[in-house]
Formats: C-alpha cells, structure tokens, sequence
C-alpha cells in the first residue's frame, strides 16, 4: 500500500513505545493534575469483573499441571467462606450459600466437559456421594486443600470442615490430599494486563485524592486537625463510589513516626511536614500509597513557595530506595534475596533507612512473597522465601532516614507507590508516578471562603 497508510501504524508504534518508556524508564511526578474519573457504573462494574474472574479461573488447570496436582477442593460454609472464596465468586455474590463445594480439575475431557470448577450447594449431606462418584470419574493424584498453616490465600479451609471432610471422603481420598501453597498464591497475584486500565484510573482518583486532600482546598493551617483531613478522605471516596480496605492515617511528621503509626491528633500548622497512608477499594482491586505534604509558611521574613531544601533532599533518598528495589526485583527471586541485595545497595550508597513492600491486588496484602516488614527488616521467614512472582502487582513501602537541620532531627521520608509488572519493559512501572515533590498546602490561595468545607 502507500506509505501514508503504512506510516499511521508506525506513528502508532512510537507513541506507544513513548508512552510506555514515559511511565517507566523515567519514573516521574506527573506533571499534569490528576483528574477524577469516574468508574463505570455498578452493572457495568459487575460485568467487567466477572469477565476478569472467568479468565483467571480458566488459567486454574495450567496451575494445577504446574505444581503436579489434578484438582483443588474448597469446602466452605455461609459466613465462613475459603479465602479464595473472594477471588472466585461472581460479582453479584456475597458469601457462599450453605455449604458451598466448589472443585476445580485439571482434566476437562475426564468429565465429559463438566464446568470447571464443578459447584455444589447443599445443607442435606447429598453432596457427599455426588462429590464420591465425581472424585472417582477424575481419579485425582493429588488434591490440593487448602490447609497452609503460614500463608492465608492457602490456609482457608475451616476446621470444622476440614473435619468433616475427613469423615467423608474417607482415607481412600484424604490420603490423596497435599498442601500446595503456591497455587493459591499463584491464582491470587496474577493479574490480567486489561485489569491494569482500571486500576492506572483508581491510582488516578488517589492521586487526584492526594492533590485535593493536601492542599488549601481541605486544610486550613491553625483550624484544620488531622482527624477532620482523615474524615474528608473517607467522604471524599464516597462521592468517589469507591470504599477501603483501612481506616486512612494521617500524622504531622515527627522524629516519632514510624510505619504503621496510627495517625496523630492535632491541629495542623504551618511549617508542618504531613504524612498519609491509605488506600481504595473498588473493582475487588487495591491500592496503598503514603505521600508527603508540606505547609508553607505563609507570612513575614518566612514566607516560603516551596518546601525546604533538607526536606526535599529527603525523599530524593526514599526516590533512590524506590529504584534500588525495583532494579533488584527479578521474578524466581526470593523476597529475602531482593531485601538482602537492596540493603546493600543503600549501604554502599550511604542510605540508612527500612524497606517492608508487600504485594497488592485482590487484598491490600495480597498473595506472594514480601520484602521486609516493619519488625523484620532483614529476614521473613515463609513469606520471604517466596519466589516474586511478574504479573503481579507490588507495594513499595519504605522509607529513609534524613537528618534536617533546621529542626535538628532525623526524620523518616516515608513512601509507599504501587507497581505493576509490564511484560514490554520486562520489568516493574509505576501504576501512575511516584512521588518525586512535596503536596503544598498554602493558604494564601483561599483568599476567597474556606468553601470545600462543608466534609470537615
Ligand atoms: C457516583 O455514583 C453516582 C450514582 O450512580 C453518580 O451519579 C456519580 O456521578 C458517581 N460519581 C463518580 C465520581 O463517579
Ligand atoms: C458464577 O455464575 C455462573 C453462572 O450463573 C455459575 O455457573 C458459576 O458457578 C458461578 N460461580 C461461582 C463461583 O459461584
Ligand atoms: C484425562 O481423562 C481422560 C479420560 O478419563 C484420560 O484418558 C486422559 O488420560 C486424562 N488426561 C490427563 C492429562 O490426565
Ligand atoms: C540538637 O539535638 C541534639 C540531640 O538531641 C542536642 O544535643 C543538641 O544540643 C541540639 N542542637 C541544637 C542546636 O539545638
């Protein structure tokens, strides 16, 4: 054909390469606002939702023929539901029914095409000789349970099930059954790549959250207390039609915060250093994100328009955490090895600081091996030796030490972004940006009234 129609794929292509080295090679702050866009509406959500779960379960048989099993069994009752229950249930289902048997197989033509997974409902017991007979037509090997002792997603299945159980299937089967750990997790932290588009728009609206929240528009320094900044965030996902998965906590910076600090109580003021942890739910997806906000001082000799040098300087070292760890985290290593190369990285780098990052997804904790944790900085046993799993998405949560002169303290620059695996990159991006500059609160531009505050 004519150039012309060959150049508008090329065009296509570089901007895409554009685009996917603008969101990664060089990780940045946007520079544009983040904007409130709005989710589809609940139906639409619901649809979208249980086309993602029909293709993670569909990947469940390449699971199983991976870790040498021919089947996963889920037993669980109305209220105390298999925590893999949340990862497979359709959108418009909110707890299992009765005792609710779901087996997933490996081997379709061995069922005459049965459904995968098979799904019974019962509160008469009949299930048992149906569950019998099925078992006996599959011929499994291996059977997983879940009855992990250290790993919730592998871990869900009741004991009281889990008894009767025993009773039924009797030892012909139970001696069948395994604890495969790593399937479970494997089905929870991999991700679809077109959940990625919902989930860049839900770390969008935090973003937009973040710009918003810490700001004129809903602090007034010497009125404003942190609680009342915490209760606009939860209003504020409200209008937002998303909720959480905690309570958001926001502190004034002391050399008294540490990760996991409750949020402090007080009135915020000028000069203040502001710290927020918190995430949304929406979508059966995730997010986690800590940023820092600084508020100006707004008057006399002091009056400033950025925030101060030593501060910066400060979460320029968190920054370089971020890529230490992302340079080390190469799928088929464990969480412990990443740690271990990260520390030190940062000591050869003179960074002193902790490093506690966690995967995101289906839970704000989700499935898969973690790289410290706040009272484990250098080892975690079990979850640590976890290979990294790609397709998945991570929590980077840190922070590093900096001393600031003019307050003669050390105080901690703490940081949390999410990332997702990109196949092209082979490597991790981040969802939406990272933070590389302050959130600025300065109450010289409220001059008009205080009018967002009708949350607070
Ligand atoms: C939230 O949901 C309501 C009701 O469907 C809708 O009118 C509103 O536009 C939604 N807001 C956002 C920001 O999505
Ligand atoms: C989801 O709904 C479909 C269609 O009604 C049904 O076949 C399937 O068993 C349901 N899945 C679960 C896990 O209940
Ligand atoms: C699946 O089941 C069929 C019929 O029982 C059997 O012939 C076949 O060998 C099985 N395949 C595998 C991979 O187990
Ligand atoms: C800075 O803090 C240290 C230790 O807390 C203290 O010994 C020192 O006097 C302080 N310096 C100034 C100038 O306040």
């Amino acid at each position: 054909m004519t150039m012309f129609s060959l150049r508008i794929p090329c065009l296509t292509l570089v901007l895409a390469l554009w685009a996917s080295l603008g969101s990664s090679g060089a990780q940045f702050h946007p520079q544009v606002p983040a904007q409130y866009l709005p989710l589809p509406s609940l139906r639409q959500r619901a649809s979208i939702q249980d086309d993602w779960t029909a293709d993670r379960i569909a990947n469940i048989p390449f699971l199983l023929h991976k870790y040498r099993a021919q089947a996963w069994l889920l037993v669980q009752r109305e209220h105390a539901e298999d925590t893999i229950w949340w990862s497979v249930k359709n959108s418009t289902d909110f707890d299992a029914h009765r005792r609710t048997i779901l087996l997933f197989h490996g081997n379709q033509s061995s069922l005459n095409g049965a459904p995968n997974p098979l799904k019974w409902i019962d509160n008469t017991g009949q299930v048992w000789p149906e569950l019998l007979s099925t078992l006996s037509k599959l011929n499994p090997e291996r059977i997983i349970l879940n009855v992990d002792e250290n790993i919730a997603f592998a871990g869900g299945l009741h004991v009281g099930e889990f008894e009767v159980l025993q009773r039924e299937l009797g030892q012909q089967w139970m001696q069948r059954t395994i604890n495969e750990p790593m399937l479970a997790i494997e089905f929870v932290a991999t991700k679809l790549p077109r959940q990625f588009v919902y989930y860049h728009q839900m770390q969008e609206m935090v973003w937009a959250m973040l710009e918003e929240g810490f700001s004129h528009r809903a602090v007034q320094p010497g009125i404003t207390n942190t609680q009342d900044l915490t209760w606009w965030f939860r209003e504020k996902m409200q209008v937002l039609n998303v909720t959480t998965w905690n309570q958001p906590r926001i502190s004034v910076v002391t050399e008294d915060t540490y990760p996991g600090w409750q949020g402090s109580e007080g009135i915020i003021q000028e000069g203040d250093i502001l710290h927020i942890d918190f995430g949304i739910t929406a979508m059966h997806l995730n997010t986690d994100t800590q940023h820092l906000a600084y508020v100006l001082r707004t008057s006399g000799e002091d009056a400033e328009t950025d925030a101060p040098e030593s501060l910066k300087e400060g979460l320029r070292k968190s920054n370089r955490m971020q890529d230490i760890v992302l340079d080390n985290m190469k799928p088929g290593l464990t969480g412990n090895t990443v740690l271990r190369r990260s520390l030190d990285q940062m000591e050869a780098e003179g960074i002193e600081g902790q490093i506690y990052c966690h995967p995101i997804g289906d839970w704000g904790h989700d499935a898969g091996t973690v790289m410290g944790f706040v009272n484990l900085p250098e080892y975690v046993p079990v979850l640590g030796e976890l290979p990294i799993l790609p397709k998945t998405y991570y929590s980077i949560e840190l922070y590093a030490y900096h001393f600031v002169p003019e307050r003669n303290v050390t105080l901690r620059f703490l940081q949390e972004e999410n990332v997702a695996w990109s196949e092209e990159l082979q490597g991790w991006k981040f969802v939406y940006g990272r933070q590389e500059k302050f959130h600025l609160v300065d109450s010289r531009r409220s001059i008009i009234t205080f009018s967002d505050q009708t949350n607070l």
